[in-house]
């Protein structure tokens, strides 16, 4: 793949994520407060760092399953149905199940993994992003709880990657390019 030239600018520093994953980490553990099914379920690659750093905040006993799905692209089709590559190794059905999601664009992407989840009868399913662009939904999809609403730009870092790059920043940055 070819890739243009760009330049990252600074969005959210290392340490405004450190605090703002630990202020949802509490929200988290006192809404489950009690509960001993959480199975916490990371969207492969983008959620890999995010979902470390919450787990070990939260004040509960949880389960960490992962799940990939292929990524639609720039494919324009109204569906916009996506693939598991990589399933949950564990079973859900009863269980209380947490999402964890990098960002939430259009939506189609948590759309179609929470109808995906929804068909193993978990007892609940909520989802927590850590990025938000509202401005770029298509659907009605909903985070239960979000990191940071960002604007409509396209942003690398903290495992999110342009082109499986940056990933290994430890801010979120917006990429700029200068070509
Ligand atoms: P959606 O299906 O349009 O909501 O897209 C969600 C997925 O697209 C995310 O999980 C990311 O993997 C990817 N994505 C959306 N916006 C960005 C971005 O700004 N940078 C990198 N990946 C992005």
């Amino acid at each position: 793949m070819t890739t243009r030239n760009y330049v990252i600018d600074e969005m959210i520093s290392a340490k405004a994520i450190a605090a703002r994953v630990e202020a949802l980490a509490k929200e988290i553990s006192n809404h489950y407060a009690g509960t001993d099914k959480l199975v916490v379920v990371g969207l492969l690659r983008g959620s890999f760092i995010f979902i470390a750093d919450l787990v070990r905040e939260l004040d509960l006993p949880v389960e960490v399953d992962f799940l990939e799905v292929s990524s639609y692209g720039n494919s324009t089709e109204s569906s916009r149905e996506v693939r598991i590559l990589k399933d949950l190794r564990g079973e859900i059905e009863g269980r209380d199940v947490l999402v964890v999601e990098d960002i939430v664009d259009t939506g189609y992407t948590l759309k179609h993994v929470l109808e995906i989840l929804a068909t193993r009868h978990p007892k609940r399913i909520e989802v927590c992003a850590l990025l938000d662009k509202p401005s770029r939904r298509e659907t009605s999809v909903k985070a239960r709880w979000i990191g940071f609403e960002i604007p409509d730009k396209f942003v690398v870092g903290y495992g999110v990657d342009y082109a499986q790059r940056n990933r290994n920043l430890d801010h979120i940055g917006a990429v700029r390019f200068t070509d």
